[in-house]
């Protein structure tokens, strides 16, 4: 049992199993399968090691960096997460107050539990919108015109999920998602449930696995937003992404809750990076739990970095309040991490500020 206030973002994942019934827990919390790249994700960062530079002046640290060119106060964005109501009452309305209190950007899930609408009233923060595409490809055209017309600004294609990965923990615990607010009136699916978590069924009725490179082009069609793709974990992948014009790459694995055994997240970021030789921003999520993270993402050549679990668990401990501790609490560390390390503001945050395992084993 945890005393007094939360001193780190890792300590609000404490809070929040206590908050929460276990089922909802585990369903943030988990990864799928082996978990063995949830692990990953975070471990390995605690293998790349940091090249402070001394008798720089840092009495002045600048964090803010641009996003689309959206000036954000440091380079800490929210990520999509699904169903924030599971969570706290308040839902995706709170985290985007937090993420405007903040000056960043949230990124909307698709599957949220407050609608398109509802969160783009309740807030003056700059959002992006997060899709999947469903076999029935209205849908898509109809929440994207949505998101457009409620003043989101980007689009987030996510890539890695033609299917749901195989969480365990939701199966045991006979996971069952409330229906997506999103879609009322536009799809009425039961997913059966009988054997486990009714997710994995609900995706596999729902998601067009026929989503291809081609179909990028439709979705132009369809948009004037801007287009990321997210899930991009090699320089294959990066390469056809800058070559479709997209207007940035995420290198994520979904919080490793899709393929397991995957490589961590900032142990392909550079791969990613090199491939596309900074035609596109590259952005990057997966196990970001602490400052000097955010800081060695940025020196392997990530623009920002996205926050998934640490935000969800602020947001069940405290609600709105939480997720502002939560980011908070990661800028101030990144401040400091800045500090210590001799550069005041991001753009001189080099690659020689890091030392890989592979450059120190060599
Ligand atoms: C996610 N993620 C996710 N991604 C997405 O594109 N759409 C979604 O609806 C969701 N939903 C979702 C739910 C939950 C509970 C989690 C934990 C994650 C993935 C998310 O955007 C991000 O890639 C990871 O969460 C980043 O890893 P960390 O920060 O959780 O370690």
């Amino acid at each position: 049992k945890m005393v007094g206030e939360p001193v780190n973002v890792n300590e609000f994942q404490e809070l929040a199993r206590e908050a929460l019934p276990k089922m909802y827990y585990d369903f943030y919390a988990g990864g799928a399968e082996d978990q063995y790249t949830l692990k990953e994700n975070v471990e390995a960062f605690h293998r790349i090691m940091i090249r402070p530079r001394t008798l720089v002046d840092v009495s002045r640290i600048d964090m803010s960096t641009t996003v689309l060119g959206y000036k954000i106060s440091a380079p800490i964005l929210i990520a999509p997460t699904a169903l924030h109501k599971l969570a706290h009452p308040e839902g995706e309305v709170a985290t985007a107050r937090a993420a405007a209190a903040c000056k960043t950007i949230m990124v909307l899930s698709f599957t949220s539990s407050c609608t398109v609408e509802e969160v783009a009233s309740g807030c003056n923060a700059v959002r992006f919108f997060q899709l999947y595409v469903y076999k029935k490809r209205d849908i898509a055209a109809v929440l994207v015109q949505r998101a457009e017309r409620n003043g989101y600004k980007a689009l987030v294609l996510t890539v890695d999920t033609p299917r749901l990965g195989r969480r365990e923990a939701d199966i045991k615990n006979k996971m069952v998602a409330p229906r997506l607010k999103n879609l009322e009136g536009l799809l009425s699916i039961e997913a059966d449930s009988d054997n486990g978590s009714n997710l994995e069924a609900y995706a596999k009725e729902t998601m067009d696995a026929s989503l291809c490179w081609k179909d990028i082009e439709w979705l132009k069609s369809i948009t004037n937003m801007p287009i990321l793709i997210k899930g991009v974990l090699t320089g294959e992948d990066a390469i056809k992404a800058a070559e479709v014009g997209v207007a940035g790459i995420m290198v994520s694995n979904h919080g490793a809750r899709q393929l397991d055994y995957t490589d961590a997240t900032i142990n392909v970021l550079e791969e990613v990076v090199h491939a596309v030789r900074g035609r596109v921003p590259v952005f990057f999520d997966g196990g970001v739990r602490r400052g000097t993270d955010i800081f060695k993402a940025l020196a392997l050549g990530a623009q920002a970095v996205l926050i998934g679990r640490p935000v969800i668990f602020g947001l069940a401990a405290k609600g709105e309040y939480g997720v502002r501790q939560v980011i908070q609490m990661l800028k101030d560390e990144l401040e400091l991490t800045m500090a210590l390390s001799g550069c005041p503001s991001v753009k001189d945050i080099t690659r020689h500020h890091v030392r890989t395992e592979r450059e120190r084993l060599h």
